[in-house]
């Protein structure tokens, strides 16, 4: 796997200092609030049980599957649902945990989505943000880090399946997908 990185971009070390003080200011802002966080499957996955853990205050999980990529670096633009929420968001406080916003338009979806049945709040927390590639306006409570256009694998992310289990955050290679 490590000769299909071009180069890394976020090691361990630094990921995971930025998680915990992102999982101490959640702990903050939500402190008798019992907020259901909302991990959109399967890149989210890795961040999420790395955040939680650092999180002091009880919270709700709970998951969501949508159609993306499919093999390909370039967003379809068209979202599906293919695993829904279990939780009765109606008057509760929703995070949404994401692994990277690109385009912004399954984040867009999925905030619409919610929206539709009251919770108390919606916010946003993502590992990654693209800000060169949002296609609409998306507003993040909670970031990481900013990256370029380049695609990035590791910590969660995919390309084609691969890569999810790597410990830091790595630049694929172009030749990987072109
Ligand atoms: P968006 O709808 O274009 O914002 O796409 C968001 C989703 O695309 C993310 O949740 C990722 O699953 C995937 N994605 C976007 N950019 C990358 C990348 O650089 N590496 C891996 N997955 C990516
Ligand atoms: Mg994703």
């Amino acid at each position: 796997m490590i000769n299909d990185i071009k180069e890394v971009l976020l090691d361990e070390t630094a990921i995971q200092k930025k998680v915990k003080e992102i999982a101490r200011q959640i702990s903050a802002d939500y402190n008798n609030k019992f907020p259901v966080i909302i991990c959109i499957l399967k890149g989210g996955v890795i961040f999420l049980t790395d955040l939680i853990k650092n999180i002091s205050i009880p919270v709700e999980l709970d998951f969501m599957a949508l159609s993306s990529y499919g093999d390909t670096t370039k967003s379809s633009g068209v979202v599906k649902i293919k695993k829904d929420i279990d939780v009765d968001i109606a008057g509760r406080h929703v995070i949404i945990v994401e692994d990277i916003v690109d385009s912004g338009l399954t984040l867009k979806y999925i905030n619409d989505y919610f929206t539709q049945h009251k919770p108390a709040s919606i916010k946003i927390c993502t590992l990654l943000d693209k800000p060169q590639a949002h296609k609409t306006k998306i507003h993040i409570d909670y970031l990481g880090f900013e990256v370029g256009n380049e695609f990035v694998v590791g910590y969660g992310l995919d390309y084609a399946q691969k890569y999810r289990n790597l410990p830091y955050i790595g630049i694929l290679k172009e030749e990987i997908y072109s």
